[in-house]
């Protein structure tokens, strides 16, 4: 009788504590559900697709219909993000990744952008230029890449068909060159409205041309461009200011990785480096602030280092929308925008292998992972091949 009395207890108890915490984890994940403004448009959720290099555009960077379909897929998130979009032939690295410096790959992105705002997200273009991690087998008239500095990064290689080579010394820019740099930022902008996207994402991480000039690894330079931080953040804003002037602030976001050494730069003091740069864009009234995770180096998971800067210190020198990505499960993400760390959350490889993401979470359903054929370069095989739950669920 006693027994059956505390058995029957502790099964009415363990029911509770079940259905206890289930309803918290729906009232925790119900916070990735809650719309917000960006920029004066409303999104739908919380979920970012972020910028993923897939590699599906032609050879000339016209993006191609394959393009459209995958988008179309990911179009649930709050806010798409294109993949990395370079400003001109200099500005890529890679074979088939698009661009938007010509008028045909301007005509080819209307029916991708189109597709990603199907489902009512904001879409923005992340341009970017590569600066130094190119090389000279893909760069227009065979030259070595630029940079601010003419300093090879040293500790990685660069990927060609034949295999890894060592990066090459770039060619340092000259205030012309840079001059010229900031016009292309400003025509891809352009054209970025032309193609129907909202906004567009300046990409200042990952050690590519922007977080060249930031940091002093990459930037030695001795004229207004290099030594202070001030200087060293120069080129940023003034590619801002340029691109302002076609894009409203409050439609222009910026990337930055402040954890990562990832392609060699660094510096002894990334946290005032990265502080101010903060400080200096949340003046500017942007539309937001997307910050990499410490726990992500480029494209892949990195050691936490101990002085890793974290996102919520950054994050809260900024006055406007945060979004942060690397690593995050849908309950870390709820976590992070239910305390106010975060406004916006980037899941990508979750998005890659479930591209109807916050339906998934939504529903309670399992999460597919990743494969790696296909991550890269391509058909449609680890690329639109992914399924959708069925309607019934
Ligand atoms: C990559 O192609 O692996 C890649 C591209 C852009 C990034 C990081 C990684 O910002």
């Amino acid at each position: 009788m006693v027994l059956t009395f505390v058995s029957g207890t502790r099964s009415l108890l363990l029911t509770y504590e079940r259905s206890y915490s289930y309803t918290m984890r729906c009232v925790l994940l119900a916070q990735l559900f809650e719309p917000m403004v960006l920029g004066g448009q409303t999104l739908p959720n919380r979920f970012v697709l972020p910028p993923l290099t897939r590699s599906r555009a032609q050879a000339d960077g016209v993006p191609t219909p394959l393009m459209a379909e995958y988008y179309r897929q990911r179009a649930g998130a709050g806010l798409v993000i294109s993949e990395g979009t370079v400003v001109s032939p200099q500005g890529s690295a890679y074979p088939q990744v698009p661009g938007l410096y010509t008028e045909a790959q301007v005509e080819a992105w209307r029916p991708v952008v189109a597709a990603a705002r199907s489902k009512g997200a904001a879409v923005y273009a992340q341009l970017w230029h590569v600066g130094r991690q190119a090389h000279s087998s893909v760069q227009p008239d065979g030259r070595p890449p630029v940079g601010p500095s003419p300093i090879a990064i040293a500790g990685w290689e660069y990927r060609t068909p034949d295999g890894p080579v060592p990066f090459e010394v770039p060619r340092a820019l000259s205030e012309a060159d840079i001059a010229g740099i900031i016009a292309q930022f400003v025509t891809a902008a352009r054209n970025a409205v032309a193609a129907g996207f909202d906004g567009v994402e300046l990409h200042a991480a990952n050690g590519y041309l922007f977080d060249q000039f930031f940091n002093s690894s990459s930037n030695q330079r001795t004229d207004r461009y290099g030594g202070s931080i001030e200087n060293r953040l120069r080129f940023l804003y003034e590619v801002i200011e340029a691109v302002s002037a076609f894009v409203p602030v409050n439609r222009i976001g910026v990337r930055i990785s402040p954890s990562s050494n990832w392609m060699d730069v660094s510096d002894p003091d990334k946290r005032s480096l990265y502080s101010a740069l903060v400080r200096g864009v949340s003046d500017r009234r942007l539309a937001y602030l997307h910050l990499v995770e410490p726990g992500i180096a480029g494209a892949v998971d990195a050691e936490t280092d101990p002085t890793a800067i974290e996102s919520t210190e950054l994050g809260a020198l900024f006055d406007g929308p945060v979004i942060v990505t690397g690593g995050h499960t849908p309950e870390t993400a709820a976590a992070a925008v239910g305390s106010g760390s975060a406004d916006l959350v980037g899941f990508g490889r979750l998005f890659i292998a479930n591209p109807d993401l916050p339906r998934r979470v939504l529903h309670e359903a399992e999460l597919s992972g990743l494969r790696e054929e296909g991550l890269y370069a391509g058909g449609p095989i680890g690329y639109t091949d992914y399924p959708e739950l069925q309607s019934s669920n």
